[in-house]
């Protein structure tokens, strides 16, 4: 089967699943509700649950057991974007191809759709952990990693990180860090939730614990690309957003030749960290994906 054609079948699985979970509620604070629904089905590339997905088929786990998991990921994911675009954050008007949820529904209830796909997520990692008949140790190991990975130790630290840098110039070292965290943390637990839950060795933990810091390295290097040189209507956001709010990043700091070549090499060790483990293609070929992406 094509990369596209798994990527299909995945992220299909993902779209499914999210639907029949959201919470259809007829009470009066169901404005929230329209809030949270409007950024989670506005067509995000569910990059994230993607790969939860494709690691558990590539471990020979059960999806069904993965999907609570991958999508409380995706719930994240969504929430971290609902913030990072408000006016306090990048002040941006654009997201998956929409106005921004504080431009339809005002800053309180986007900062409350926020809070509430924040929640709905450990509420959905605590349900299938508690769920789950004999796995409930590993499953709560998957809930704690996602926990942390979202938390100031990963993607909330690194956007700290990136809003204090609007005031000063980053090193090279704190760019790389900065990137690890706010955009690789998330990645990393979508790849390794998998590989908890279903016990997986430890030089295979290892092995995808290396591929995915590369990748979520990349992931970032090419959203600083693609925020310079991208098409806004291809990409769903406005451009140029970063050089805007005087943001720290590989294009910003080393100029786009160079950051093209840091990504070219983080692709390279991404590669490189799974080539030999079996049933690697899908992990390989989204590899290349990520370099090549233009949304
Ligand atoms: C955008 O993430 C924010 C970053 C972490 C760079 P994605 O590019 O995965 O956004 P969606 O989910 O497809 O909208
Ligand atoms: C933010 O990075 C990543 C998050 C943790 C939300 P960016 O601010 O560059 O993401 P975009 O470009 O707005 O999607
Ligand atoms: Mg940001
Ligand atoms: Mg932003
Ligand atoms: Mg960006």
């Amino acid at each position: 089967m094509s990369f596209s054609t798994d990527v299909k079948r995945y992220s299909d699985q993902v779209e499914q699943w999210i639907r029949e979970k959201l919470p259809v509620l007829e009470v009066p604070e169901k404005r929230i509700l329209e809030a949270m629904n409007y950024s989670l089905l506005a067509g995000g590339k569910r990059l994230r649950p993607v790969l939860s997905l494709a690691v558990c088929e590539m471990l020979g786990g059960n999806p069904q057991e993965v999907l609570p998991f991958a999508c409380a990921i995706e719930l994240i994911h969504t929430y971290s974007l609902i913030h990072d675009d408000l006016p306090c954050m990048d002040n941006d008007d654009m997201r998956r191809g929409r106005p921004t949820n504080h431009k339809v529904y005002g800053e309180a209830m986007a900062l409350l759709a926020g809070d509430g796909l924040l929640n709905l997520a450990y509420e959905i990692l605590l349900e299938a952990s508690f769920k789950t008949k004999d796995n409930q140790e590993a499953c709560l190991a998957a809930a704690h990693y996602i926990a942390r990975a979202a938390g100031t130790a990963g993607m909330i630290g690194g956007q700290v990180i990136d809003m204090e840098a609007e005031e000063r110039k980053l090193t090279y070292d704190e760019l790389c860090t900065m990137h690890l965290k706010k955009t690789g943390a998330l990645i990393k637990a979508a790849i390794l939730t998998p590989a908890l839950i279903l016990k997986a060795r430890e030089n295979v933990c290892h092995a995808l614990e290396t591929y995915a810091e590369h990748i979520g390295l990349a992931f970032q290097i090419k959203d600083d690309i693609l925020d310079v040189e991208g098409n806004s209507e291809i990409v769903g956001k406005p451009l140029r957003s970063d050089a805007r709010n005087n943001k720290s990043t590989f294009v910003t700091l080393l100029g786009i030749k160079a950051a093209k070549e840091k990504l070219r090499l983080s692709v390279e060790h991404a590669v490189e960290a799974v080539k030999d483990m079996k049933q690697s293609e899908f992990l390989i070929q989204m590899a290349a994906y990520i370099a090549e992406r233009d949304k």
